[in-house]
């Protein structure tokens, strides 16, 4: 991707714009007293948090660094990777003129945070093995195409996407290509994308604090980029988008890096095990692959299970109105107790 120009790709009222400059990032050296952004630090009894935070949260990215081997200067954090989605949209997309493109179905935030943009999205439907279909996505797009979206694994559908579709694609679409990789940390062959955004000044990858960190309260998602669209998203994000208590968290829980290896292969076992269990029930018709930490599942009549694992008080997602997920429902792999209630009541259920 070596014609890729970011300048053409972002909006120009953002690339002219002139980003508010907050006390903590124009003064940087050490000073006794600081004067300089009217808080408060007699009132609080929690006097520590008396003062804005690192509006970088650099601490926090020199530990993501070192955990991931990425520069800091291509790391972004946001409150979840919600809030990187609706600022690629938001740097790039012109209201009512531009659009993304996603793959269908997938997460739903990306339409979303288009909707709320009004900016169009154009939905690729996925082959029946739910992997995008090159040919189909690059004609959807035209020169006002700004972002594609792609989700691996992908959420509801669990696979991830192969490799070499990503790779074309990522050669192939003219705009900014947007690798969620939420649940990648779940792919028993990690095909994560963070190594090669030096090789691809066009692809953003997202990954989450919510699903294998176990820290979806916390809100807290990052995207790598380059240098240059993570400074775009820097320049546009609200200047303290973190708090310093969100920053302490995640930082001690980036210490716990062999509890969350072991979170994470209770999780895949689990899965394993609920996949041979689902499969055993007459009513269950398919269980599709899974590189997440859920499982799509296609009963005779997702409705009615769904009703009755309610009356049981176990909520699943229903999917089945999604597109080729007809009579689908999407169980998150619980604890091994939640997975063998689950199991309880399907046992006794009655199709
Ligand atoms: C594919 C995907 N991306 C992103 C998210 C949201 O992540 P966060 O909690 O970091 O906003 C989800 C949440 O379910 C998801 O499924």
């Amino acid at each position: 991707m070596e014609q890729f120009d970011l300048q053409k790709i972002i909006r120009e009222n953002i690339l002219k714009l002139v980003p508010y400059s907050s006390a903590r990032s124009e003064f940087k050296a050490d000073a006794q007293v600081f004067l300089d952004a009217n808080e408060n630090s007699m009132a609080s009894a929690w006097n520590e948090y008396s003062r804005y935070p690192d509006p970088l949260q650099m601490k926090l990215k020199e530990r993501i660094s070192e955990l991931k081997g990425i520069d800091t200067k291509n790391i972004f954090l946001g409150n979840g990777s919600d809030e990187p989605i609706d600022l690629l949209i938001r740097a790039t997309c012109r209201p009512e003129v531009d659009n993304i493109i996603a793959i269908s179905p997938s997460y739903g935030m990306y339409k979303v945070a288009a909707d709320i943009n009004d900016v169009k999205v154009k939905e690729v439907l996925l082959d029946d093995a739910y992997q995008p279909i090159v040919a189909n996505v690059l004609e959807a797009a035209d020169t006002n195409s700004k972002l594609l979206f792609l989700c691996s694994p992908n959420n509801p559908t669990g696979n991830s996407i192969e490799p070499a579709i990503i790779e074309e694609l990522a050669n192939s679409f003219e705009g900014i290509v947007i690798i969620d990789e939420a649940y990648i940390d779940f792919a028993d062959i990690s095909s994560s994308w963070i190594n090669k955004i030096a090789d691809y000044p066009n692809v953003v990858v997202l990954q989450t604090f919510s699903k294998a960190w176990g820290l979806a309260a916390l809100r807290m998602g990052m995207a790598f980029a380059s240098e240059d669209i993570i400074a775009i998203l820097n320049k546009i994000k609200a200047p303290y988008n973190i708090s310093l208590p969100a920053q302490q968290l995640a930082l001690a829980a980036l210490q716990d890096t062999v509890v969350v290896a072991n979170a994470v292969n209770v999780i895949k076992a689990q899965r394993e095990q609920l996949i041979n269990s689902l499969l055993q029930y007459s009513f269950v018709q398919k269980v599709h692959p899974s590189d997440a930490n859920f499982i799509l599942t296609e009963v005779n009549d997702a409705n009615a299970l769904y009703k009755y694992l309610l009356t049981r008080k176990i909520v699943v997602r229903n999917r089945t109105n999604v597109p080729l997920c007809g009579n689908c429902l999407r169980i998150t792999v619980g604890t091994p107790e939640e997975n063998q209630f689950l199991l309880q009541a399907l046992n006794e259920y009655t199709a």
